[in-house]
């Protein structure tokens, strides 16, 4: 496994990388969730580059940035371990030349729902990482996981629209045994948020269980778990995130502050 640093040296090596590549775009603070995502681009491609880059356009000024987990090392054996050829960690200004962009991506009226409503600023940050990333590796297929499923659905989006001459890859959420879906903001937790933290995951299960009964029972049944979290939101939508279906495939996801950390988790519900 290569491990490169500045643009121009991920340049010279991503030239020399058999197609297909599949990248695995990450913020470091790898885990199994991350783990799942390289396993998937190694089963599928010949060349596997990964990226380590907290991103701070997707920060708002009062969010995580300066605190963000970092665990360089952990995450080159991890990546190692997985079998990625190429791990690019660069540095803000190989990303972002000029300090910053003056031309962005606008996630639109999808991205103003949801985690836009609660993080203004943040999915154009995203959206516009994702477009760099993709300019600079060149993959012909990209692996997210569906745990940030609005993100997900949102570079899906930019792809179609933009006609990005990439595959984009959804990969299954990991979760803990006990249901807690793996983040790498699960650190933050103290030892008594992380039995609360459960609340998420058993809303999102209850709800999903209740799912024959039609929408209302689902958000009844998922609200009957949320009674001692501050919620940010809880919503049942379609597949593709526009207006829930009253039948068929449908998705529930909720945000909740549990103590000082903010988390979000999302199931499939079929109505
Ligand atoms: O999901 C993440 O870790 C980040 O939002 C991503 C896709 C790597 C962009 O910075």
């Amino acid at each position: 496994m290569k491990v490169v640093r500045s643009r121009a040296d991920f340049a010279t090596a991503r030239a020399a990388l058999p197609q297909t590549v599949g990248l695995v775009p990450t913020m470091g603070a790898l885990h199994a969730g991350h783990a799942a995502l390289l396993r998937a681009a190694r089963n599928e491609c010949a060349s596997v580059v990964a990226t380590l880059f907290v991103n701070p356009m997707q920060f708002g000024p009062t969010e995580d940035l300066e605190r963000y987990p970092r665990s360089f090392e952990a995450d080159l054996a991890l990546a190692e371990v997985e079998g990625a050829d190429l791990v690019w960690a660069p540095g803000v200004h190989d990303v972002y030349a000029r300090g910053a962009v003056e031309v962005s991506v606008s996630p639109g009226a999808l991205g103003a729902v949801l985690e836009g409503a609660v993080r203004p600023t943040h999915f154009a940050g995203v959206l516009t990482v994702v477009a760099k990333f993709f300019s600079l590796v060149r993959p012909q297929h990209a692996y997210f996981g569906e745990k940030d499923y609005q993100q997900l659905a949102l570079i899906r989006r930019m792809v179609d629209d933009l006609d990005l001459a990439v595959q984009v890859e959804g990969v299954a959420t990991i979760r803990e045994p006990d249901g807690l879906a793996l983040s790498s903001r699960n650190v933050y937790l103290s030892s008594a948020d992380r039995p609360r933290a459960l609340g998420l995951s058993r809303a999102l299960f209850a709800g999903r269980a209740a799912a024959g009964a039609g929408p209302n029972a689902v958000l009844e049944a998922a609200w009957s778990e949320l009674a001692d979290l501050d919620v940010d939101y809880l919503q049942l939508r379609a597949a593709d995130l526009r207006e829930a279906p009253p039948r068929g495939a449908a998705r529930l996801l909720v945000a909740a502050r549990v103590g000082g950390t903010r988390l979000i988790d999302n199931v499939a519900v079929e109505l």
